[in-house]
């Protein structure tokens, strides 16, 4: 579905920017449930560190959400948030539920993150082909922000 706009972007480039932007929502939305699986499970001796880290990542993830959706909307689409889609066309790798210490939440969520980032960096590109250099943008800013908390957590990896 797609509403008429007086926006100077055609319907065709709405429309395939949109889809690129929903399929990173999806994963964001994924990726944000999987930082607070991380911030509510986490044990161990780093627990209140590594605790207040996530949630910070969950935070920064879900600034990422509300760009995407909100650019989904500003090109006359209608943003996909709900469980049911995210949890079929998520491209992420569902998280380990038996997960406990430090370190295997920071591996498991780094591997998200870094997969998240992958895909973001890739559809820079691909939005900037179609033409939609707003998007494209948004999707730097996302990319940006994501290797910067991807280095948040592998800092805590790389100790040794
Ligand atoms: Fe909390």
């Amino acid at each position: 579905m797609i509403y008429t706009s007086r926006i100077d972007l055609s319907e065709n480039l709405r429309k395939q920017a949109s889809a690129l932007l929903q399929a990173r929502l999806s994963d964001a939305l994924d990726l944000e449930a999987q930082a607070k699986q991380a911030h509510w499970n986490v044990k161990g001796p780093h627990f209140l560190q590594l605790h207040q880290l996530f949630d910070t990542v969950h935070d920064e993830i879900e600034q990422f959400v509300d760009l995407l959706a909100e650019r989904i909307t500003a090109l006359g689409h209608i943003a996909d948030g709900r469980v049911a889609t995210t949890a079929s066309a998520t491209s992420l790798y569902g998280y380990p539920f038996e997960a406990v210490g430090g370190e295997a939440h920071l591996k498991a969520l780094a591997g998200s993150l870094s997969a998240f980032g992958k895909a973001v960096r890739a559809a820079i590109d691909d939005a900037a082909t179609l033409g939609d250099a707003d998007t494209s943008d948004l999707f730097t800013q996302i990319s940006r922000e994501t290797d910067k908390q991807l280095w948040f957590l592998e800092a805590h990896l790389q100790a040794h």
